[in-house]
């Protein structure tokens, strides 16, 4: 299929025309509640206009940011947890590759920290890091969640030793609230650089804040070029239409699937470089819909690699799923798979065709034996991956996800259930209560 923008194809999706066509009420009036801003949670829309209203002034001064890290570090390590880091990962690895680290000649290397408490994992990162020029960035709305509160404290006292404090001052920076919590009171008492995470924009929706940003700036992405798709998106995906509108064709989907018991959607993926818009896309709908007993359980799988894990049990287990293909129309970089004179492996049937050819065979073959193993089928049809489509997929995803979510009768912005694992923690550790 020659797609020119992000279709939803709903053709295996066992879903009727009638089922759609009277869906149509319940989800424009869920789109109304998003757009009219009358909703539950409706202080924390701030993401939906940001296309619109982002600030310039910040822009220049992220790329400006992002130019002072390349020029004084060969490692930044990007420190934070769930949306704080999410969206980040997702996108220098669809749009940089897999090996980014390994292959980055004119920009520094990203890390990650402090999206775990595990100590191997940090005192390893501090090996890898031994001999490198590193600046941080500090990401946390509340600026109090533990995980990437220890890998900073542990990782600012590396660097003042490194650098000394007032050099390693310069190596910071901070991306917080406007006037809350500790990261805040830290930087203005060390003097670091901060930007700002709207109050009306909550974690899971802050990709396209410098929460994202500096990031994707450092690692040479095109926030220009991000901010182009983001905006054509907001064009086209706040028109109230149901027929033409992705978002309401994807919430109304999702609504009649789950009323039908499809209780799991499994984001499909066919190239490595996107299994981490997967691990985002799990926080975005898993935390925004998974309340109150309700919701559909976001998985995720990527393919082929999971065909040779999670195949069967898609195929001819329990059938309480559905699965959403992102499906890459055009992929730059390819190889051609070469004649062999014994031909073995028996494969020179396939000899002089693109790999690219063989995955999108797996994709077509895997879709119409799931289908046929009662499976039902969204596919998303992106023309190729860059920083617009990039943007304007994501953006597709948290526009359906607010209206998802009301169709659903919860509060898609708000995550009370993430508390209590931290009650539990804290009382075992004996944090003392202030
Ligand atoms: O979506 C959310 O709000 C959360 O999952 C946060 O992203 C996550 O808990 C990190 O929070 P913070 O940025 O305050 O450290």
């Amino acid at each position: 299929m020659d797609c020119k923008n992000i279709i939803i194809d709903m053709e295996r999706s066992f879903i009727t025309k009638d089922e759609i066509r009277n869906n149509k009420e319940k989800t424009l009036e869920s789109y109304e509640l998003l757009y009219n801003k009358t909703g539950e949670g409706n202080n924390f829309l701030g993401w939906v206009n940001l296309p619109d209203s982002y600030d310039k002034e910040e822009h220049k001064e992220i790329k400006e940011t992002a130019h002072y890290i390349r020029k004084n570090s060969n490692v930044l390590i990007v420190i934070g947890i769930g949306g704080s880091y999410l969206g980040a990962k997702a996108a220098i690895e669809a749009l940089k590759g897999n090996f980014y680290n390994e292959l980055t000649k004119d920009f520094p290397q990203i890390y990650f920290a402090g999206n775990n408490i595990s100590g191997s994992y940090l005192k390893r990162l501090l090996r890898v890091i031994e001999d490198k020029d590193i600046c941080l960035n500090v990401i946390s709305k509340s600026g109090t969640t533990t995980e990437p509160a220890i890998a900073f404290r542990i990782l600012r006292e590396y660097i003042e030793r490194k650098y000394g404090k007032k050099e390693a001052s310069k190596r910071i920076f901070v991306t917080t609230d406007k006037q809350n919590g500790a990261l805040k009171k830290l930087s203005e008492k060390k003097g670091y650089k901060t930007f700002i995470i709207p109050d009306n924009v909550g974690g899971r929706f802050s990709i396209f804040t410098p929460v994202g940003l500096l990031p994707m700036a450092a690692a040479g992405i095109d926030i220009d070029a991000v901010m182009n798709g983001l905006r054509d998106a907001y064009k086209e995906y706040s028109k109230k239409d149901y027929e033409e509108n992705i978002c309401c064709q994807y919430a109304s989907a999702r609504d009649i699937l789950y009323r039908k018991n499809k209780g799991i959607e499994i984001l499909v993926n066919y190239e490595p470089s996107l299994s981490f818009i997967s691990e985002w896309w799990k926080q975005l709908y898993g935390e925004s819909e998974g309340k109150d007993g309700k919701g559909i359980f976001p998985a995720s799988v990527n393919f082929s690699t999971d065909l040779h894990s999670m195949g069967q049990y898609i195929q001819d287990g329990r059938r309480h799923l559905f699965e959403t293909v992102l499906v890459l129309q055009e992929n730059e970089e390819d190889l051609v798979i070469p004649e062999d004179k014994y031909d073995l492996d028996k494969l020179n049937y396939l000899a002089g065709r693109k790999l690219n050819y063989v995955n999108s065979k797996a994709l077509e073959g895997t879709v119409s034996a799931h289908v046929s193993g009662n499976v039902p089928n969204i596919l998303i049809n992106i023309p190729r991956m860059n920083e617009y489509y990039f943007a304007k997929l994501l953006y597709f995803f948290m526009l359906s996800c607010g209206i998802s979510g009301y169709m659903l009768g919860v509060n898609p912005f708000n995550q009370p259930g993430v508390e209590t694992y931290k009650k539990n923690m804290f009382s075992l550790l004996g944090k003392p209560s202030i």
